[in-house]
């Protein structure tokens, strides 16, 4: 949830771990602080809010220093406030932490800490492990951040500095990530890779259990119990331009237009050229594993949860075995039945989701497979699965996802014909031609921004008047709409319901009154009828629609106030055209209604607590 940055080199450290904050706001962000080892002093400046308060003050104090650490804060533990947000310090300004987790022991932790004088001065978890360092310091910061770490229970990936060693930050993980980037001559540790992009594309990703001492001439990796570690330089291949905003007023808006871009990336190299064949090297699985999976189970939160309610239609279509999907924070409390014979895989554009890494792990204790489907290279959740497939949408920097979703798509209807291919369940005929039009998706999506941005940016002032919306759809559809409605709830703040178009009349029909904006999507052919008959009984009552829909078949354009046409697919495949256009509409809606857009209230990219 909260973003860390370090800095140790030759720089000036304030304006790198700004600048890195920057980056890591979509993380968290009612609150943000760098401290400074600067001499034998540190200096903290924190503020709470928005980043620019902290630059302001910044601005005014010019903290000096080579060496920092900052953090943006997303509150868990203590309401956001200058006192609760980090860099905090013990008594004295002597040792500094910055932490992302819980530290679920802190209050024994802190009753300890007060009965030995210690006065604490927020109500955060991460103040203790200041005391702690303070209290259990004897000259040696490695050996008290071992000694201190032992006490801890929770979860935490921490930073740390004293001003009694003023040469060297130690980064320590558990359950919650970190790395460290390489410079020339100088470091980074930050808790995601868009932090340091801009200064180094090399890193050493720790693990569970691992910390690193960072100086200016090198970094020492070992476990927390002491014992040395190699570990390999990782190589990023984000180009670091993707996490800039280069021109557009939001990232949403950039993020949406990269998406014919991130689409042709996802089947990069796994399509093959006779269209005969989809090609997923990284899956670990051979045909007859595949073949002997009889169940599989979709886990997931949020946008990632709705890409696996599109993939249930999917693979129940085209591989004809039975999908279930599920929450992650419900699958993990809930005893699932999971076994060897059910292949589980999980969906998370962070790979870092606290409810989903849970739900990996109760699946694996059951016997189960678990294949993860992720952004993130050697976040925590691909690590951990037994197989992965990358989606590569590239660095996703909006809070409402639209680019990662688009790609967990593609990559699903990917493993969709694979898997449909191994099992003989279409023929090679239907394959063909799925890849064919697969193939064609980037250059349809690129179309139907061109084309509907115009309409969604005149029309979104209709929308943004109302306080409700709807969004119908049947099959396929409904599992769009759901990401449709979720997407204008998150960003604009509108009251946004996604119903199955055949399930209003048992109850949400009584909401429909005079202009009440409804969304329909209209493009399976089997049911249009049936959609048809829905989106008059909305009109009926007064609602204004506007309509998703395959072509403009005349009897629907009749129908609706308003009409997006998509271009033409296999039906199978709407799903990743047809919320191109919700993702525009929620865009315009939340600029129209001045919200911000990006890092829209109380809500975090990754969500590292449960
Ligand atoms: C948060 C984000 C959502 C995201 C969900 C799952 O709630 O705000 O946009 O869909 O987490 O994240 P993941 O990284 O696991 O896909």
């Amino acid at each position: 949830m909260c973003g860390i940055v370090g800095y140790i080199g030759d720089k000036k450290a304030s304006s790198i771990l700004i600048d890195g904050l920057n980056k890591l706001e979509y993380r968290g962000y009612d609150s943000a602080g760098i401290a400074l080892c600067h001499q034998d002093q540190v200096e903290v400046c924190k503020q709470v809010g928005k980043l620019n308060n902290l630059e302001e003050l910044v601005d005014e104090k010019k903290p000096q220093g080579r060496m920092g650490i900052g953090h943006t804060r997303w509150a868990t533990h203590g309401k956001p406030s200058t006192p609760n947000s980090h860099p905090h310090t013990g008594c004295e300004d002597e040792f500094v932490v910055v932490h992302n987790g819980i530290i679920e022991n802190y209050l024994s932790l802190k009753e300890e800490l007060l009965s030995q004088g210690h006065n604490f001065s927020s109500e955060t978890d991460t103040e203790a492990l200041a005391h702690l360092l303070e209290e259990n310091y004897e000259g040696d910061l490695e050996k008290t951040v071992r000694r201190v770490t032992a006490k801890l229970e929770g979860s935490y990936a921490f930073v740390v500095m004293t001003v009694n060693e003023p040469d060297k930050l130690i980064a320590v993980r558990k359950d919650s990530p970190l790395i460290i980037g390489i410079g020339d001559g100088e470091y980074f540790v930050a808790s995601d890779i868009p932090a340091i992009l801009s200064h180094t594309d090399e890193v050493y990703i720790l693990d569970d259990g691992e910390m690193g001492v960072v100086t200016k001439d090198g970094v020492d990796l070992s476990t927390i119990d002491g014992e040395p570690i190699n570990k390999d330089i990782f190589t990023v291949d984000w180009d670091p331009g993707m996490a800039e905003k280069a021109g557009y007023d939001h990232f949403m808006i950039k993020e949406i237009h990269e998406q014919p871009e991130s689409l042709r990336r996802a089947i990069s190299g796994r399509l093959s050229i006779d269209n005969q064949q989809v090609i997923l090297e990284e899956l670990d699985l051979s045909p007859e594993e595949l073949k002997g999976y009889e169940r599989i189970y979709i886990v997931a939160c949020g946008t990632a949860y709705h890409s696996g309610l599109v993939a249930k239609y999917l693979i129940e279509d085209l591989v004809k075995i039975s999908v279930e999907v599920d929450i992650a924070s419900e699958f993990r409390y809930r005893d699932p039945l999971v076994s060897e014979d059910t292949l589980v895989i999980v969906v998370s554009q962070s790979g870092e989701t606290a409810d989903t890494l849970a739900a990996v792990r109760e699946a694996q204790d059951k016997g189960a497979r678990v294949l993860a489907i992720s952004n993130v290279v050697g976040s925590t959740i691909p690590r951990e699965a037994d197989d992965v497939i990358y989606i590569h949408a590239g660095p996703e920097i909006a809070v409402a996802s639209t680019k990662a979703y688009i790609n967990m798509l593609m990559v699903f209807y990917l493993l969709s014909i694979h898997l449909a291919q191994i099992k003989e369940s279409i023929s090679q005929e239907k394959a063909t031609d799925l890849i064919a039009s697969l193939k064609n998706i980037p250059n349809q999506v690129a179309q139907i921004i061109k084309d509907s941005e115009k309409v969604f940016e005149e029309f979104a002032s209709e929308y943004a008047k109302h306080e409700n919306a709807f969004f119908i759809g049947r099959g396929l559809d409904y599992a769009v709409a759901l990401e449709g409605a979720l997407k204008l709830k998150e960003i604009s703040y509108l009251h946004a319901e996604s119903y199955p178009a055949g399930e209003l009349k048992h109850g949400t029909l009584a909401l429909i009154e005079d202009n009440v904006p409804v969304v329909a999507l209209a493009t399976q052919k089997s049911v249009l009828d049936k959609t048809l008959s829905n989106i008059q009984e909305v009109q009926a009552r007064g609602a204004s629609v506007t309509g998703v829909v395959l072509n403009k078949k005349e009897e629907v354009v009749d129908a609706l106030d308003h009409v997006i046409e998509i271009p033409e697919t296999e039906e199978v495949l709407t799903s990743i055209l047809t919320v191109v256009p919700l993702q525009l509409l929620a865009y315009y809606v939340a600029v129209e209604k001045g919200c911000d857009v990006d890092q829209p209230r109380n809500l975090a990219k990754s969500v590292t607590v449960e």
